[in-house]
Order: C-alpha cells, then sequence, then structure tokens
C-alpha cells in the first residue's frame, strides 16, 4: 500500500456500491479503506509500497478480465469493483489454504497468538479447515525438532536463528511474503535481506554469504520485525515476556536515520 498519494486530480468510483472520491494514483485498496470497506492482505503495508505478492486482496473490477490485487490497481474514472463476490471469496480461501499448509497450527503456544496477521487474515477470510499438507509439514512436532522420533536428523527441521541480540528468525513460520526483505531496503536502506530457494523451500535469507544474522549486514534496525506478519522475526523481549499491552514508540537519535523503537 505505501503511502497515500495526498495530491492529485479527484477520481470517482463505485466499490461494493458506495461511490468514493479519492486523489489520482491511489489504489483500490485504499480507496476501500476510505470508504470502510476492508479488503483482506497479507504483503500490503503502509511501511513499504505495495508489490502484491501475496493475491489475498483480489477484486473483480467490472469491464475487467481476471481478478486483480487490489493493492497495486490504481483507481480510475467511473470504476465499479466488487470487493466480496463468491468467486473472489473462494478465491481468497484458497490461497490462504495453501499458505497455512506450509505453516505450523501451534497459534495456541506461539508468542505471536493474537498479534499475527496470518491468524487475524485465516479468520477474515473464513478458512476453518486445510485440505493441503505440504510434503515437509505432515507432523507438526517435526516442525520443531531436528531429531525425528527415531533419533535420526530430520530432514523437516528449520533451524531458528537467535544470533541476533534483539530479534529471532524461525522459517519454519516464515510465509515469504517479502515484507521484511522490502522493509530493509526501503526503510532502511540495508539491503541485508533477500530470498533464497524455490517453492516450498524458498525462505528469507541475510544473503548466502552469511553463516546468521548477526554475521551479516543486518544493522538491528528492527524495520524487518516491524514488519513481519507472523512470528517468523520476533523481538526476544516479545518471546519471553509476551506481547506488550501498551506500547509507546519514540525515534532513536543516535545516527539521525530515524528507526523507530517499540517500548512498553
Ligand atoms: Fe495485495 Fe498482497 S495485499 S497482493
Amino acid at each position: 500500500m505505501g503511502t497515500p498519494p495526498k495530491t492529485g486530480k479527484p477520481v470517482t468510483l463505485t466499490i461494493d456500491g458506495f461511490e468514493v472520491t479519492v486523489p489520482e494514483g491511489t489504489s483500490v485498496m485504499r480507496a476501500s479503506m476510505e470508504a470502510g470497506i476492508q479488503i483482506p492482505r497479507l504483503c500490503a503495508t503502509d511501511m513499504v509500497d505495495a508489490f502484491g505478492s501475496c493475491r489475498l486482496c483480489m477484486v473483480e473490477i467490472e469491464g475487467r478480465r481476471g481478478t486483480p490485487a487490489s493493492c497495486t490497481t490504481p483507481v480510475a474514472p467511473g470504476m465499479v469493483v466488487h470487493t466480496q463476490t463468491g468467486k473472489v471469496q473462494k478465491l481468497r480461501k484458497g490461497v490462504m489454504e495453501l499458505y497455512i499448509s506450509d505453516h505450523p497450527l501451534d497459534c495456541l503456544t506461539c508468542s505471536a497468538n493474537g498479534d499475527c496477521e496470518l491468524q487475524t487474515q485465516a479468520g477474515a477470510v473464513g478458512l476453518r479447515d486445510v485440505r493441503y499438507t505440504a510434503p515437509q509439514a505432515p507432523v507438526l512436532a517435526n516442525h520443531f525438532s531436528a531429531r525425528d522420533t527415531s533419533g535420526e536428523a530430520n530432514p523437516l527441521y528449520k533451524a531458528k536463528d537467535s544470533s541476533n541480540p534483539y530479534f529471532t528468525y524461525d522459517p519454519a513460520k516464515c510465509i515469504v511474503c517479502s515484507r521484511c526483505v522490502r522493509a530493509c531496503e526501503e526503510v532502511q536502506g540495508t539491503f541485508a535481506l533477500t530470498i533464497e530457494g524455490r517453492g516450498f523451500d524458498s525462505r528469507v535469507s541475510p544473503g548466502a554469504a552469511f553463516d546468521d544474522f548477526l554475521s551479516s549486514d543486518c544493522v538491528s534496525c528492527g524495520a524487518c520485525v516491524q514488519a513481519c506478519p507472523t512470528a517468523t522475526l520476533q523481538e526476544k523481549s516479545v518471546i519471553e515476556k509476551g506481547t506488550p499491552t501498551r506500547s509507546v514508540v519514540t525515534t532513536c537519535a543516535y545516527c539521525g536515520v530515524g528507526c523507530s523503537f517499540k517500548a512498553e
């Protein structure tokens, strides 16, 4: 989603029967929010520019083929958008099912329980059952154990990286939405993160040349942690003490870059 345009020629369109007027260049998703209509989303956030990777925000637009991503589709005069047709609801549920098929279902004991966008959006699209199981995630206990029950090395295990003093990285919970990679680039300008591999093997990485986050180019600004929609990148203090009931955001004056820190 990124920052909404503040200026630009007014454009009037219709979303779910409501007439909305927004500045030219506004995305359909942003215009929907202006009209009080929430469209499910995972990769779009105010922190970074829209890049349309999760496909959860599909909508139907009269006169257009397919189901475009509302976060990357700009408004047009006279556009008629439908955000809740049976078709898009079914497609969103299917997309979410695929995300969940490769995600541990340990929500009740997860440190992000109640503060997880994946959990919230799964509820928003009405997902109750998952028909698919990723080949490497058939037994959830195995997901977290370096050894299987016979004591052999578990090929399904994706090791957690706790090398950074401030946050942990748990690849088993990553949905590869790329928000952290983009926050590192767009917010911090560091380019310390990348995506490695393909399909089920794809993962966020601090670069092939580095063993872990601590030895990488990461400057521990926390932008990636703030951008993460799951418990993949999480502050150690949150894991130890739980999600704060109240938080204050302050801007560090150390180097003038403008990194923000959350504190209870
Ligand atoms: Fe639009 Fe992810 S929110 S594609």
